[in-house]
C-alpha cells in the first residue's frame, strides 16, 4: 500500500540548510532559514539558557510524565510578557505548552476547526508552513495581500478580509516581525484592525514567533494586546525558538482567550484531547529551561540583555542595507523600517539562482533574506552581488 505514495519534494526552506552546508566556498553567505546569527555568523546558545540548563540538570529529580498541557510553570511565566499586567484577563486566558510555534499553530487551527471554523483568511505572502498546516488540517484558505509593492502594509486588504469574513471563519495574523516580509502594522493600523475584528464574526488567530526581535518586548505585542482588548475570544500561538534561541528544542505555547472564565474549561479539554492524539505531551527540557530563566531575576536580566543585543544588531544591519538605497532596480530603503529577521527582495528565480551559483549567497526562493545572516564582514559583498545579478 505504501508504494502508492508519491515522492514529495523536501520542504524548500529546510532543504536550503543542507545545500548551504554542502557548499565549500569560504565566503558563502546563508540568508536562508530563520535563525539568528551573531556578527561572526554563529548561533550560540543564550548564556541565560546555558545557566538555566545547568541548574536544571543538577536540580531536576524526575522525568516522569507531566500531561498534554506540559509545563504550566513555563506557560504561566511567559504570560505577563505576552498579555501584560492583567495576564489572564480576569481568568479568561489560559495556555498549554506545545512542540514549538508550529505545534501551537497546528493546535490552534485544529481546535478552531472542531469549533466549526471552516475557512481561514491568511495574508500572503506568509510563512510557508502556515499554508501547509492549513492544508493538512483540511481547512479552506482565503488569501489577502499582506504588503504593498512599496514595502508597506496593505491595510485595506486585511480590513477587507476581516469585514467580509462570516461566522465559521478565522483570520490568521502575525503578531510582529512578519515572516517573510518584515512588514508590521503600525500602531494606528492595529487600532483599525482591532476595531474591524470587534465588529466581525471572524475569530483572530495570532501567531507570535519573534517577540523582542522587532522594536522591543512590549512594543512587539502592543498590536496583539489591542486586538485582545477588542474581541471576545482569540487563539494565540507563541514560539520561543527565536527569542530564547531554542530552535531544535521545540519550545512553544498555545493560549486561548475565552469569552468568559467559565468558558475556558471546555476549550482546554478539547485542546488537551487534540494534543494527546497528536504528540501526547510536549518535550519538557526547553520549556523547563525558559521557566527557570523567567523565574530568576538575574537570569531574566541576562536574557533581556541578550535579546537586546540581537535586536540592535539586526537594526544596525537593516540601517546599513537601507543606507545602500537603490541597488540596480532594487530599493533597499524600506528594509530600514521593517522588523525582525526577514525581508523580501523582488528578485527573479534566475537572479536568486545566480546569487547562489555565482556568489555563494543562499536565500529562499521567494526572495526572502534572513537579515541576521549579514554582518559588517559580508554586507558589501552582498550588496555588490545584488548589483551584479540585477544589472
Ligand atoms: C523560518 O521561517 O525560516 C523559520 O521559522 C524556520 C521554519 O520552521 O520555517
Amino acid at each position: 500500500m505504501l508504494e502508492r505514495l508519491k515522492q514529495q519534494s523536501p520542504d524548500a526552506l529546510l532543504a536550503l540548510i543542507k545545500l548551504y552546508a554542502a557548499d565549500d566556498r569560504a565566503d558563502k553567505i546563508d540568508l536562508g532559514v530563520g535563525v539568528y546569527r551573531t556578527g561572526q555568523g554563529d548561533t550560540p546558545v543564550f548564556a541565560a539558557i546555558k545557566a538555566a540548563e545547568q541548574r536544571l540538570v543538577s536540580e531536576q529529580d524526575s522525568k516522569s510524565y507531566l500531561g498534554p498541557e506540559g509545563d504550566l510553570g513555563f506557560v504561566h511565566a511567559l504570560m505577563p510578557y505576552v498579555f501584560g499586567k492583567d495576564a489572564t484577563k480576569g481568568g479568561r486566558i489560559e495556555g498549554m505548552q506545545t512542540p514549538g510555534g508550529t505545534g501551537a499553530v497546528r493546535l490552534a487551527v485544529a481546535v478552531a476547526k472542531q469549533a466549526g471554523v471552516s475557512t481561514i483568511h491568511l495574508g500572503v505572502p506568509s510563512w510557508p508552513n502556515h499554508a501547509q498546516i492549513l492544508r493538512d488540517v483540511d481547512l479552506e484558505t482565503r488569501t489577502f495581500d499582506h504588503a504593498n509593492p512599496d514595502g508597506t502594509a496593505n491595510l485595506e486588504s486585511v480590513l477587507g478580509a476581516i469585514r467580509t469574513a462570516q461566522d465559521g471563519e478565522a483570520v490568521l495574523l502575525h503578531g510582529c516581525c512578519h515572516n517573510p516580509t518584515g512588514i508590521d502594522y503600525s500602531a494606528e493600523q492595529w487600532d483599525q484592525i482591532a476595531a474591524a475584528l470587534a465588529d466581525s464574526k471572524a475569530m483572530p488567530i495570532l501567531d507570535i514567533a519573534y517577540q523582542g526581535l522587532g522594536q522591543g518586548l512590549e512594543e512587539d505585542v502592543a498590536g496583539v494586546r489591542k486586538v485582545l482588548d477588542a474581541v471576545p475570544e482569540a487563539l494565540i500561538a507563541y514560539s520561543c525558538d527565536k527569542n530564547f534561541g531554542m530552535y531544535r528544542d521545540r519550545v512553544g505555547a498555545l493560549y486561548v482567550m475565552a469569552q468568559s472564565a467559565t468558558g475556558l474549561d471546555p476549550i482546554l479539554s478539547n485542546l488537551n484531547a487534540l494534543a494527546r492524539a497528536s504528540w501526547s505531551m510536549p518535550p519538557d527540557h526547553g520549556g523547563a529551561a525558559v521557566r527557570l530563566v523567567l523565574r530568576d531575576s538575574d537570569m531574566t536580566a541576562q536574557w533581556l540583555d541578550e535579546l537586546e543585543t540581537m535586536r540592535n544588531r539586526m537594526r544596525q544591519v537593516r540601517q546599513e542595507l537601507a543606507n545602500a538605497g537603490k541597488v540596480g532596480p532594487l530599493d533597499l530603503t524600506p528594509l530600514g523600517e521593517q522588523n525582525g529577521l526577514f525581508s523580501v527582495l523582488a528578485l527573479s528565480k534566475e537572479q536568486i539562482q545566480a546569487l547562489r551559483d555565482e556568489h555563494a549567497i543562499y536565500m529562499a526562493g521567494s526572495g526572502r533574506i534572513n537579515i541576521a545572516g549579514l554582518h559588517m564582514g559580508n554586507l558589501e559583498k552582498f550588496v555588490n552581488a545584488l548589483e551584479a545579478v540585477t544589472s
